[in-house]
């Protein structure tokens, strides 16, 4: 199969029972669910329902309605963020985020007149919370920030930003695409009002799940209008969740993946996925840097970071890198920027991109060995 070491992109492979349960779906029921009375609907409501409770308990939340289901954490993240800022509005977030906050801000930067505060990060992308703060003005809406940088894998305080931000009365969002499933995440003791997540990540799940914790009271204007499968003669998007936020029919057979993935996860153990992750994320660390002409990126302390590292070898391109690795040794390692190039600012890498190596569950030390005598033959 090759060694795949992409999983900051996406995980694979995917626990067998996760699999199985959307082939049970697709052959067993494939009912749309919150719309027939029949036995096989409910069945389909029922496993929705079941999904949402599993997911409310990973993350310590109480309402299995306020989890609301996205196609991805993008999805999550717009609804959060467009739902929430209005015109003229301030925002403070990280100098680490994603293109799916960053263009989503952006983009409201134009229509909205929305103004933006980026809290600078160190070279590492460790964050000064004091900056936090000082940034905070009369109008500021909404803090955002990612959990763990997708670049540099640097775990952001989000205990200690959402201590200021419930100090201030600002919503908190947290990005949690690289963390959910991986990071234990207690959305109480942590701050967080509110929680974007995609299913695909470290959550093991399928692609194209995903979804939004809303553990506050502030308004979210819902992205979509349409059909909820209740109250069809009222002309407008109800008011209750789940139903304001989510709208059309639900991938249920992704649904049904995703409460596997997580049942699995807890299965297993967070501590103990993310324990196995770190010892070979400090394998890593420890072997990579004696690749002659290697600089790595970001915090050198496995216990700062996930199962991220960015890296160049000096003099060769990371695409070029990325595809000898590929095309001779079959390794899938990611090259360029990863649709974060504020991370890029910081360590000086805007212009070439660096070959990034997401480590994930299935992994083990020999894959790593692996990498490391490939980018020693390569970079001869
Ligand atoms: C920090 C972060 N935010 C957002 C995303 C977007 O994830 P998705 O494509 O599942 O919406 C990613 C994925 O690369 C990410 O790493």
């Amino acid at each position: 199969m090759g060694i795949y070491l992409d999983n900051a992109a996406t995980s694979y492979p995917k626990p067998k029972v996760v699999a199985n349960a959307v082939y049970d779906f697709m052959i067993n029921n494939g009912t749309s669910s919150g719309r027939g009375s029949y036995q096989k609907a409910m069945e389909s409501d029922f496993l929705v329902y079941n999904a949402r409770k599993e997911i409310a308990s990973l993350f310590n939340f109480d309402d299995p309605k306020r989890v609301i289901f996205t196609s991805n954490v993008t999805e999550s993240l717009n609804l959060a963020i467009r739902g929430i800022l209005k015109e003229g509005d301030h925002v403070v977030t990280s100098s680490l985020e994603h293109n799916a906050v960053w263009r989503c801000l952006k983009t409201l930067e134009k229509e909205r007149k929305i103004s933006i505060t980026k809290i600078d990060a160190t070279k590492e992308g460790h964050t000064n919370i004091e900056e936090i703060n000082k940034s905070i003005r009369d109008n500021t809406a909404l803090i955002i920030f990612t959990h763990a940088s997708n670049v540099l894998g640097t775990i952001q305080p989000i205990k200690e930003i959402g201590r200021i931000s419930r100090i201030r009365k600002i919503p908190f969002l947290v990005d949690a695409a690289q963390t959910a499933g991986v990071l234990p995440i207690d959305v109480k003791e942590d701050n967080i009002d509110l929680l974007a997540f995609t299913g695909h990540k470290s959550l093991l799940g399928p692609m194209g799940t995903g979804g939004l914790l809303i553990n506050c009271e502030y308004n979210i204007e819902p992205l979509k209008s349409g059909g909820t499968g209740g109250d069809s003669a009222y002309e407008y998007q109800p008011d209750y969740y789940p139903n304001k936020l989510e709208t059309g029919t639900l991938n249920v057979g992704g649904i049904a993946g995703l409460l596997e993935s997580v049942k699995y996860i807890k299965s297993e153990g967070i501590d103990k996925i993310h324990k196995k992750e770190t010892e070979i994320t400090k394998y890593a660390l420890e072997k990579l840097r004696f690749v002659k002409n290697m600089e790595i990126y970001g915090p050198k302390k496995s216990d700062d970071i996930l199962g991220v590292i960015s890296f160049n070898i000096k003099g060769m391109r990371a695409e070029d890198v990325a595809y000898v690795l590929d095309s001779k040794y079959d390794i899938m390692v990611r090259a360029g920027l990863h649709c974060a190039p504020s991370a890029h600012d910081l360590i000086g890498t805007k212009d070439i991109g660096t070959l990034r190596v997401g480590i994930g569950y299935f992994n083990e030390k020999e894959d790593i060995d692996k990498l490391v005598y490939a980018l020693n033959k390569i970079q001869k």
